[in-house]
């Protein structure tokens, strides 16, 4: 396998034709990139259409959603699963927009958990059709879900949501708490005056619930710079005023490939997860790729390059050469983000890439 004469850009990358000379990769190991990555995790947008207007998601107005002949199909998706599964991928999470809006929800993770290869398929959602879904869900085989808590004060989450009702979440929470999509784990995204100073609530929860609270820096991606701008509250900040209530926090450490740094506040039920990737990046360990609701595989959250694979699907590749286009685009992997050097992605908003 030879990476010559390639190169990762940070303009979008896209492969229309399935018979583009491409380098020919092995196909009897797991994929790795240009550094070595082992890229195993796989994020799917099924929708990027939300019923929460997140104030550090989407702008207030004037997101245009795609329409429907763009989306990938149910059938598309699958291939792109079983090809990615073929390429080493072991591990997907159903993102958005908000996933549970996408009608087959229940029919896609059913196949997607019975596809060989893949052991591990995770939600991201906001939980306000949760309380219906989570019990078919689990039945089809879904084995966690993350839900986006900002806080717990009914005014200021339909403040931070535009709009949401806090209570109907909740419901959804504990629906999967109950049927045992576990562990929970809850993710509040920390935006100076808005909700720096429900902290301390929602790390309280770890008190009497079994789950992981997780703290993440708000980042700066199109549409909401002017949120994230001065938004940003670091980790070692909220670590610092947790620690001055609770005394010191028992560090965890951080799980090879997991973005998250552990803490539990002494005698806790559950953990407190702090997901510091504006200020401390955990590009290093990487092993991820993102699938856009319109088929593009984007290669790094923060960056913008792309491989179109909905152009090789509908120009009737195979499964073996879907695999190969997965295949080149891990090769082509960023090695990470440019926030430092002010390096913003443009092309799409954190609701068209699930986070
Ligand atoms: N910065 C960091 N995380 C974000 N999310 C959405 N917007 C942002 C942002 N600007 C996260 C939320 C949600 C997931 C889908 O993406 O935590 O849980
Ligand atoms: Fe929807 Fe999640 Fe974005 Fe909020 S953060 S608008 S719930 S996709």
């Amino acid at each position: 396998m030879t990476n010559s004469g390639l190169q990762t850009t940070t303009i979008p990358l896209y492969l229309p034709d399935p018979h583009a000379t491409l380098p020919q990769y092995a196909d009897d190991e797991p994929a790795h990139d240009s550094f070595g990555r082992r890229i195993n995790y796989l994020r799917i947008s099924l929708t990027d259409r939300c019923n929460f207007r997140c104030v550090y998601c989407m702008p207030a107005v004037g997101t245009q959603f795609l329409p429907r002949p763009e989306l990938l199909t149910t059938d598309e998706l699958l291939l792109v699963v079983r090809a990615a599964a073929a390429a080493g991928f072991q591990k997907i999470r159903l993102t958005g927009g908000e996933p549970t809006l996408r009608p087959d929800l229940v029919e896609i993770v059913t196949a997607i958990k019975a596809t060989p290869g893949i052991t591990h398929v995770a939600m991201t959602t906001n939980a306000l059709r949760l309380a219906k879904l989570a019990q078919p869900l689990k039945e089809a085989g879904l084995d966690r879900v993350n839900i986006s808590i900002d806080t717990l004060d009914p005014a200021k989450f339909r403040q931070v949501t535009r709009g949401g009702k806090l209570d109907m979440v909740w419901e959804g929470i504990q629906a999967a708490d109950q049927v045992g999509l576990h562990p929970i784990k809850l993710n509040a995204v920390v935006v100076r005056g808005l909700n720096d100073e429900e902290v301390p609530q929602l790390a309280a929860l770890t008190l009497r619930y079994p789950w992981e609270m997780r703290f993440i820096e708000v980042m700066p991606l199109t549409g909401v710079a002017d949120v994230a701008e001065d938004g940003v509250v670091k980790s070692e900040e909220l670590i610092a005023q947790l620690e001055q209530i609770h005394g010191p926090l028992e560090d965890l450490g951080l799980a090879p490939t997991d973005s998250a740094r552990r803490y539990r506040i002494p005698g806790a039920k559950g953990k407190l997860g702090f997901i510091s990737a504006v200020s401390d990046p955990f590009c290093a360990t990487c092993n991820r790729m993102r699938l856009t609701a319109d088929g593009r595989l984007h290669l790094c959250l923060l960056r913008d390059n792309e491989l179109d694979l909905r152009a090789a699907i509908r120009g009737g590749a195979s499964q073996a050469q879907i695999e190969q286009l997965v295949r080149h685009a891990v090769a082509m992997k960023p090695w990470g983000h440019g926030l430092p050097e002010h390096v913003l992605p443009t092309l799409r908003g954190m609701s068209q890439l699930g986070g």
